[in-house]
């Protein structure tokens, strides 16, 4: 239906059209983009208008623009229009001149003004359909660039029209699609920031091998009354610290729990004692060790916290000696994980796990990871700040997938890695444990193979970020080599090479599909200006990376047949200041509606994309967050789990129109039941006819809810959490189901 309003200026308090409100240098609201060649951006004091205007300037040549968002109602007309004025612009290498137009929207763009031209208008109209928000650009060059100077005043928005849809879904259910992998729901960990170390794993110490001479400014250990470091004969890595009588060795800014015991565990070599000591304010619980003569000894302790805070441990040596290592550990802790992360994990209930990395795997030696944890070398995170301290290598991670029943994806160095050592790695994890480097593994503590079905042959060869990043061509004969190997040790295991959408993943279907079982692919979003344009973006890239994945299937002689489908092994948004360590964004509602919508949209390609695994799942851009002593499921974390716990298998047809909704509907393989998933990424509540066909409900219906009071509402460490799943009494009124404004739900209908 299509209500013609009367042209509205559609004036939005805070849009700075003519430029007159300034902050700093520059003009409140406006940024300066510069995509190509050297330009000059200038806030100037001409004017159509007032006594402001913006202005860009090349004299080479460049593609730039001033851009803005402006807040769009969806569903509806608009003419945006501005003046500009030019002297001397002369478009080059293809582009238009000077011109004003929308980020993203093809045709949305204005006739461009060159030449030397007094203040002249310019304007087109367009269609906002599902956005609530658009980014406007002064443009300068505009696919090309140009010389000559612009100045750009007085914009103007008006909606012209609005087409609110008739809302209504037929939900077909006889009419099905290939079941749903559970493989979606996959998570990924890599050792990087606090997803690992400070995040999973549960020791409390900081550089606990000594990677950092202590008392030097990057070390959290202190000298107090004297102490050096050993680089002669060091216990572990390059250094050791030697203590003379008397002197202690201090880490400070622990956290302790009340009434936690803490387990612990000194490598020292000397001869006399050691009294080891957790000190906090107005309390401390200490332990004497006798130490040995002649060797390094590991000596186990226990002490006991009776009050929680901070705190601090304090060896000191009653004679002199040195120590190898120190750990410590809280003693609920399960193998060496946290458990109050462990339950998390487990309510996310995670089929698989990919590992290590990311761009760290790209500088990982596996062997680091392997043997007596106290003797495995301190390393520098190759790819990322801070210390890698080998304490979680393949067992540890094996060991993580047994407790939360989970499949372990592995991904193997192919950067600085050789093909030799990624064939070891898969010979380690599955030869038995009587053949090659199965024997070590067994010796290791782990007779029985890892039966490691997943693998990833490297990551992200394509960036220039990457550690041994190559061309193209190189990495087509690597992942051809490295996969041989690899299949040579274990035929079962299955490939994931690397893709990217474009010439790399079209090169590598081409050229290596017979070497891989998968290709992955892998995305961020970042902040959209306007709800709904945040909320549609993980949706609207999967759609995307599918769409050019069908159309290789068309292209590429015989990769129909093969069937290789994608894994998108990492994908979530990524933005917003680092609170959580290294990359430790924060996630609000507003991007656990995108991450809903963005599992809809796997549900609708079922046929082609075989896995998914949410990047990262702790801290590190994280579906859960973690302090010293607490963990809690940030709100991307609540929409997975109640997407795993609660949706069905296998997608049925959803037709009609959705408005701003995105609808999504499964029934269970044994059809004894249908589930709904709806996302409302706008402000506004909706009513939603759905015709049901192909299912016969039996009255009642179980239903949840995810919502919160504003797009920013989030879940803080020592808040009750703000955005979590809630039972929803769903409202169907005359085939009408009540959707509210800023949720995603879940309704569920048993057969009758
Ligand atoms: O997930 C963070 C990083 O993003 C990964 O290490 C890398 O693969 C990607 O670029």
């Amino acid at each position: 239906m299509l209500t013609l309003a009367a042209a509205v200026v559609a004036f939005q308090p805070g849009l700075n059209l003519s430029f007159e409100q300034a902050s700093g240098q520059g003009p409140v609201g406006w940024r300066q983009v510069r995509y190509a060649g050297e330009a000059a951006f200038g806030y100037a004091d001409t004017a159509r208008t007032g006594r402001r205007s913006v202005l860009i300037r090349s004299d080479q040549g460049a593609d730039a623009s001033w851009s803005a968002d402006f807040t769009v109602r969806p569903f509806s007309r608009y003419r945006l229009s501005a003046w500009v004025r030019t002297e001397a612009v002369e478009p080059i290498q293809g582009g238009r001149g000077a011109l004003i137009n929308l980020h993203g929207i093809e045709g949305a763009a204005s006739q461009p003004v060159t030449g030397t031209q007094n203040w002249q208008r310019v304007s087109f109209e367009f269609d906002s359909g599902r956005r609530d928000a658009v980014r406007v650009n002064a443009l300068f060059g505009g696919w090309g660039r140009a010389k000559g100077s612009a100045w750009f005043d007085d914009f103007s928005l008006e909606q012209l029209s609005t087409a609110d849809p008739k809302l209504g879904v037929v939900v077909d259910a006889s009419r099905r699609s290939e079941p749903i992998s559970p493989y979606i729901y996959g998570q990924f960990i890599e050792h990087m920031g606090r997803c690992i170390y400070g995040g999973i794993w549960a020791e409390m110490l900081e550089d606990r091998k000594f990677l950092h001479a202590a008392g030097s400014t990057d070390s959290p250990w202190r000298f107090m009354g004297g102490g050096s470091m050993d680089t002669e004969s060091p216990y572990v890595g390059s250094q050791t610290p030697r203590l003379p009588a008397g002197a202690e060795l201090v880490q400070d800014q622990l956290e302790l729990k009340a009434g936690m015991s803490y387990e612990g565990r000194v490598v020292l070599e000397g001869e006399g004692s050691v009294s080891i000591t957790l000190e906090w304010e107005g309390g401390r619980s200490s332990t004497k060790i006798l130490n040995m003569t002649g060797g390094w000894y590991k000596h186990p302790f226990e002490l006991r916290a009776e009050k929680g805070g901070p705190a601090r441990l304090v060896l000191r040596a009653e004679a002199p000696l040195r120590v190898g290592t120190v750990s410590l550990m809280p003693a609920d802790n399960v193998s060496g994980f946290r458990p109050e992360v462990l339950k998390l994990l487990k309510e996310l209930d995670s089929p698989v796990y990919r590992w290590p990395g990311g761009n760290f795997v790209s500088g990982y030696n596996w062997r680091d990871g392997i043997g007596d944890r106290d003797r495995r070398p301190p390393r520098r995170n190759p790819a990322w700040t801070g210390i890698e301290s080998n304490d979680v290598g393949m067992h540890e991670f094996i060991e993580l997938c047994r407790i939360l029943e989970t499949e372990p994806f592995i991904a193997v160095n192919t950067g600085l890695g050789t093909p030799e050592e990624a064939a070891a790695e898969v010979e380690y994890a599955n030869a038995p444990a009587d053949q090659g480097l199965g024997r070590l593994r067994a010796l290791n503590g782990d007779a029985e193979p890892f039966r490691v079905k997943w693998w990833a042959v490297g990551n992200e060869m394509y960036g220039d970020w990457q550690l041994g990043h190559m061309p193209l061509a190189d990495n087509v004969k690597k992942h051809r080599l490295t996969a041989e190997l690899m299949k040579g040790k274990d035929p079962s295991v299955q490939l994931i090479g690397v893709g990217a959408v474009g010439n790399w993943s079209r090169t590598m279907l081409s050229e290596a599909a017979d070497q891989m079982e998968l290709i992955s692919e892998h995305f961020y979003n970042q902040e959209a200006a306007g709800l709904l344009a945040h909320v549609s973006q993980p949706a609207d890239t999967i759609r995307s990376i599918a769409a050019a994945h069908r159309q290789y299937r068309q292209q590429i002689p015989g990769l129909a047949a093969r069937d290789i489908r994608i894994a998108m092994d990492e994908w979530n948004y990524w933005y917003g200041p680092h609170v959580y360590g290294e990359l430790g964004t924060k996630y609000f509602l507003k991007d656990a509606l995108g991450i809903a919508a963005g599992l809809h949209e796997f549900f609708r390609h079922s046929d082609i994309i075989f896995m998914a695994n949410y990047a990262q799942t702790v801290n590190v851009i994280g579906a859960i967050k973690t302090t010293k002593t607490e963990a809690y499921m940030d709100t991307t974390g609540e929409v997975l789990k109640l997407y795993r716990q609660r949706f069905a298998e296998v997608p049925v047809a959803v037709e009609g129109e959705m408005g701003v909704l995105d609808v999504s509907a499964a029934v269970a393989k044994d059809g004894s039941r249908l589930t709904l998933g709806i996302v409302n990424g706008s402000m506004i509540a909706a009513d939603l006819p759905v015709d049901i066909k192909g299912f016969s409900p039996a009255a009642g219906t179980r239903s949840w809810i995810i919502t919160g009071p504003d797009p920013m509402a989030t879940n803080e460490p020592g808040q009750p959490p703000a955005v979590t799943i809630q039972p929803w009494n769903a409202r169907w009124e005359g085939g009408r189901l009540a959707i509210p404004p800023m949720s995603v739900v879940v309704v569920e209908l048993r057969r009758g």
